[in-house]
């Protein structure tokens, strides 16, 4: 046996991050003490029951062969139908859908079969970190567009967004309702955005897995509705139906970007399980009350996120909550490690996401019941100490 050298480690790989979540979970894992954790990122609901038992037939049925690389047809067929009763888009399901494992895959296939080494992408900043690495293993840069807080919400105006702008930009990477931040973008400021790629010649990446989760009357809308041709719509079923590890999503483009996604997604992943598929059709096509009966909850939880705490900048969609801790100037993550150590209380620091991030903590409210309860009365009680 010889024990001389090692596997080698491709140069790409030197460019990708774990998430700021990821990072955060490795130093709860070392601090010692009881800790309450607003940091989650997926629904403590289960999965609805008339999902569950859709997949338990379709297994009990044998639905375990290989997945049609595209997505069953049912599903695609139901998603269809989706797209036209929630967001008035027309696609065809023969060749404008792909089925993809969770919307991570959608976002990589979206990315990889659009971008090429040295390219550019810009993305908002605060930015869901997860973004970051698939841009960097495709050979693109991404290249942030500083958010402001106005009137209590993050938005991107087109000024940053022209000065971020470079001759290599491909596509904008947007997130409507936008993770962290909380921002539902109006249709306003979406037709202005795409007025601004029309100009620029960009294409939109369009990651909606929040839309279901908006609060007070803001309305998601799908910048497909007013960018078709040169959107790419991402969008999964994990955060909708509480189906984070079913690892089900889908993409919709016109055909021929959904038959270069496809050529990725064969040299990879391959789909969803068939019977996970048939479970997902009935999930999008059947009943929505699970739906309408996780909103009403997310928003009571929201409520009690505004009611507990100070310098709260009211989520309009989703289910994390920015604290606005700007003028203690100090920096977020400082604050979340004495959150942490002292106070054990776990929130993301809004750095992380981004330098117009800094200031921020993202509170997560997609924990309910006794741990949204202690988690907020320790973080009141911090900030009571703190600020
Ligand atoms: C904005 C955003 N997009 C995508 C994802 C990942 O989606 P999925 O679990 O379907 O891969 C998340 C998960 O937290 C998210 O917050």
């Amino acid at each position: 046996m010889t024990t001389a050298g090692t596997i080698p480690i491709a140069g790409r790989v030197a460019d990708l991050r774990p998430t700021a979540v990821n990072s955060i979970l490795a130093e709860v894992r070392a601090t010692p003490g009881p800790l309450v954790s607003l940091m989650r990122g997926e629904p403590d609901l289960p999965t609805p029951p008339h999902i569950v038992e859709a997949a338990a037939k379709a297994l009990a049925a044998g639905r375990t062969m290989y997945p049609d690389n595209r997505g069953e047809p049912k599903l695609r067929a139901a998603i269809a139908e989706k797209l036209r009763r929630d967001n008035g888009l027309d696609y065809d399901p023969a060749t404008e859908i792909l089925v993809t494992t969770g919307g991570t895959f959608g976002i990589y296939a979206a990315l990889a079969a659009m971008l090429n080494p040295g390219d550019a992408v810009l993305v908002p900043d605060p930015v869901y970190d997860a973004y970051l690495s698939p841009i960097r293993l495709t050979g693109a840069i991404p290249v942030p567009v500083p958010a402001e807080i106005v009137d209590g919400r993050f938005v991107l105006t087109v000024a940053a967004l022209e000065a971020a702008w470079t001759p290599r930009c491909k596509a904008l990477l947007l997130n409507t309702p936008w993770n962290p931040t909380g921002t539902v973008f109006t249709r306003d400021e979406l037709a202005a955005i795409v007025a601004f790629c029309e100009q620029r010649d960009l294409s939109i990446v369009s990651d909606e897995i929040y839309e279901a989760i908006v609060y007070e009357g803001n309305e998601h809308i799908s910048p497909a509705s007013l960018y078709k041709h040169r959107t790419v719509l991402v969008n999964a079923l994990s955060k909708t139906y509480a189906m984070t590890g079913w690892r089900v999503g889908y993409v919709a483009a016109p055909p021929a970007f959904v038959r270069a996604m496809l050529l990725i997604l064969q040299q990879s992943s391959r789909g969803p399980a068939t019977f996970v598929q048939d479970a997902a059709a009935v999930a999008v096509v059947g009943p929505q009350d699970s739906v309408a009966a996780m909103r009403a909850e997310y928003t009571r939880r929201r409520s009690q996120v505004l009611a507990a705490l100070p310098h709260v900048l009211p989520p309009q969609g989703g289910f994390f909550a920015m604290l606005d801790l700007r003028e203690l100037r100090v920096p977020s993550d400082i604050i979340r490690r004495r959150l942490l150590a002292e106070f054990g209380v776990v929130v993301v620091h809004g750095a992380a996401y981004g330098p117009a991030g800094e200031g921020t903590l993202r509170v997560s409210f997609a924990s309910g019941g006794d741990v949204l309860e202690k988690g907020l009365a320790k973080l009141r009680e911090a900030l009571r100490v703190i600020g």
